[in-house]
Formats: C-alpha cells, sequence, structure tokens
C-alpha cells in the first residue's frame, strides 16, 4: 500500500525521501516530523556531525495547506556538513562496516564511494517518513515509543552514563538493546496466509533494516527458548466489559503473524559502533600492506537514536499494514471502515 524511496549521501546536498500512498485528508504537522528528527539526532555518546547538522524536513509535494492530497510526498533534509567533493581519499576500510565488501562489488578505488551512501546519515529520511506515517496511525489513536533497555550490559541510567563513558576514554564504542511498543494496536493486522504477510516478519524485516542492528526478538522472543510451553503462553479470559482479554503479552501483541490487540513489544540489538578512534588492523587497498582502519568522526553509542529510527520503520510498516486491512483513498473512508471493523469485532 506504501511505497517509500530514499536518495542522498551522507556529505551530499541533502537527503531525499518519496512517500507514495498516504491517503488524502491527513493533516501533517511539520513541527512534529522536525521535532522526531531531533529525537534522532540525540542521546547521550552522539559524535561532533550531530552538532552540526540541525535537521529540518522540508516537504515539497503531495500536500496543500498542510493536507494530504493522495499524490507522493516529496520530503528534503539539507545537510549542513555538504563537502563531499572536496573530502579525501579513503583508503583503509574499517571492519564492521560495508566498506571492503562495497568497495569489491562496486569497482572503486576509494572507499568514500561507499560509505558515503552506507552511512547512517540516511536514517534522518527513514525518521522523516517514519514521522508522517506516525502522525497517520495517531489518527487511529495508535502510539508508538522506545526506550533504551541497556547498553553494553547495563540496565541503570548511572551505569549506562559510565559505560559510555569508558567507552570513550578507552577510544572505544559500545552497542546495547532498545525497545518499540505499539499501543492501540487493532486485532487483524498482518495475516498467517503467505508468510510475506506476517507481522512479526514485517516488523522484524523493517528494524533489521536499520544500521547496526543484528538481532530482533518479538516479546518474549530468546527468553521463550529455557521455558515450558505452560509457562509462557498468553491465556485467553473473556468479560462483558472487555471482551477477550489476556493477563499477560509474552507475546508481544503478535500470534500467528496477525496482532491479536495487545500492545506490540519489540526488542533490538545494536552492535557496538564499528568506525575506532584506536582502530583495527586493516590492509590499504591500494598497497595491500597491513594499515590501521581508517577513522572518521564518530559516535560512540547510538543506541537511543536507533531506537528512533526503529519506532520510525515500525509505524513505516504498521501503517502498511493498516492501509491494506482498512485502505481507502481518504482518512473519512478509512475511519469509517475502521469503526465498523471495531463494532464487528466487539459484537464478536
Ligand atoms: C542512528 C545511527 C547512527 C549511527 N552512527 C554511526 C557512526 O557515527 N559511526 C559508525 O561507524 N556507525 C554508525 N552507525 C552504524 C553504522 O551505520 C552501521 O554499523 C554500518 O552501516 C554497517 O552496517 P551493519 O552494522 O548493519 O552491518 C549508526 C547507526 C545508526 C542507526
Amino acid at each position: 500500500m506504501l511505497r517509500c524511496l530514499t536518495a542522498g549521501e551522507s556529505h551530499g546536498k541533502g537527503l531525499v525521501g518519496i512517500l507514495e500512498g498516504m491517503p488524502a485528508g491527513v493533516k501533517i504537522n511539520l513541527q512534529l516530523i522536525n521535532a522526531e528528527l531531533k529525537r534522532r539526532q540525540m542521546g547521550f555518546g552522539r559524535g561532533k556531525r550531530m552538532q552540526i547538522e540541525n535537521d529540518k524536513a522540508q516537504i515539497f509535494s503531495g500536500m496543500r495547506k498542510n493536507i494530504t492530497s493522495g499524490g507522493p510526498i516529496a520530503l528534503l533534509i539539507d545537510n549542513k556538513d555538504f563537502s563531499i567533493e572536496k573530502l579525501q581519499k579513503v583508503i583503509c576500510p574499517r571492519p564492521g562496516h560495508a566498506d571492503l565488501a562495497g568497495l569489491l562489488k562496486y569497482g572503486f578505488n576509494d572507499i568514500r564511494d561507499v560509505l558515503e551512501r552506507a552511512s547512517a546519515r540516511s536514517t534522518a529520511t527513514t525518521v522523516g517518513i517514519g514521522a508522517i506515517t506516525k502522525i497517520f496511525l495517531k489518527e487511529f489513536k495508535i502510539e508508538i515509543t522506545s526506550r533504551v533497555i541497556a547498553i553494553g550490559g547495563e540496565t541503570s541510567h548511572r551505569g549506562i552514563i559510565e559505560k559510555i563513558t569508558l567507552a570513550r576514554d578507552g577510544k572505544d564504542t559500545v552497542g546495547g538493546i532498545f525497545e518499540v511498543k505499539a499501543k492501540g494496536i487493532p486485532v487483524g493486522l498482518g495475516s498467517y496466509v503467505q508468510p510475506d504477510r506476517r507481522l512479526d516478519a514485517r516488523l522484524a524485516g523493517a528494524v533489521m533494516s536499520v544500521p547496526g542492528i543484528k538481532a530482533v526478538e518479538i516479546g518474549l522472543g530468546f527468553g521463550y527458548s529455557d521455558k515450558f510451553g505452560s509457562q509462557v503462553h498468553d491465556a485467553i479470559y473473556y468479560s462483558k466489559e472487555k471482551g477477550y482479554f489476556r493477563k499477560t503479552n509474552n507475546a508481544g501483541g503478535i500470534e500467528g503473524g496477525i496482532s491479536n490487540g495487545e500492545e506490540i513489544v519489540l526488542r533490538a540489538c545494536m552492535k557496538p559502533i564499528s568506525t575506532l578512534m584506536h582502530p583495527l588492523d586493516s590492509v590499504n587497498i591500494l598497497s595491500k600492506k597491513a594499515a590501521k582502519a581508517a577513522v572518521q568522526r564518530s559516535d560512540i553509542c547510538a543506541v537511543e537514536s536507533a531506537g528512533v529510527v526503529g519506532e520510525s520503520v515500525c509505524a513505516y510498516v504498521l501503517a502498511d499494514v493498516f492501509l491494506e486491512k482498512f485502505g481507502g483513498d481518504n482518512l473519512q473512508d478509512i475511519k469509517a471502515n475502521y469503526n465498523n471493523y471495531l463494532k464487528r469485532t466487539k459484537k464478536s
């Protein structure tokens, strides 16, 4: 239902995102989009680049007087640090990045040609587009949030700050875990009828597409592995006031590839940032001699920001499956479909 393309380099003129399939009649608040862009830039452990950039979205198409028209929405974000033509050649690939594989795949002799597009700078566009889908979902009282669960194994605020400081002082980096929650989700998004329609698969795939994410779990996730079935499955109850309900939510809101009406809960692990100020062994691609990996200006920890990107890709997927289920070209039509469905499912 939704289609999206992004374009842009880390130090190019700017970033572009095109979103197609947003219905007509949605009121888009640019301040909300910019607030999301700001959230992506924040978090303890971010690098100097984030102090240079002050991301603001411009919308070039797809709305009039802030109301969507149903046409493709083009979103632009300027790069303040536009310097791509002047930047030095990069010749020592960084382990953990697309540097070496990208160089060989595309036949470049400068890793700069890889890293400019492979950089997570493009997640600004992901967040901008995600913010539009969040605004759409809000019309149906669906809210998506994220929080940091752990950094380098530490779960308390103090431990987290200490861990990031330790990484910074040791010229190292650190990863962690974030959680995304979606509340207000109706029963019935996604489907078991085809593997590619499963909501869990679509959400996990989307979160895995965020740079640096190496594992995703839904609900109890890996925690299922050492328990008996009787300990983990969410028993079903019914009352006149609530209808069907659960007392637990180990499934994380999805059973059989379909939302079951509970909150969707997903966790993702981000690896430590790959650009190290005290670089690992690498090879000079011109001389083939041993060398240290390239050092670029970089974050020390970006788990909090990755959580914001995680929210955005989840919002996109949820808006997409929502439109599949209740779709129409106009927000009012979709609301009518949705309200009818809520009435029917409440009665059954
Ligand atoms: C918000 C965000 C910020 C990031 N910042 C950096 C960074 O400053 N330096 C870096 O080396 N990697 C950074 N990364 C991670 C890399 O983009 C990622 O590890 C790299 O592109 C390789 O992809 P992979 O880890 O998915 O294999 C960031 C990721 C996200 C989501």
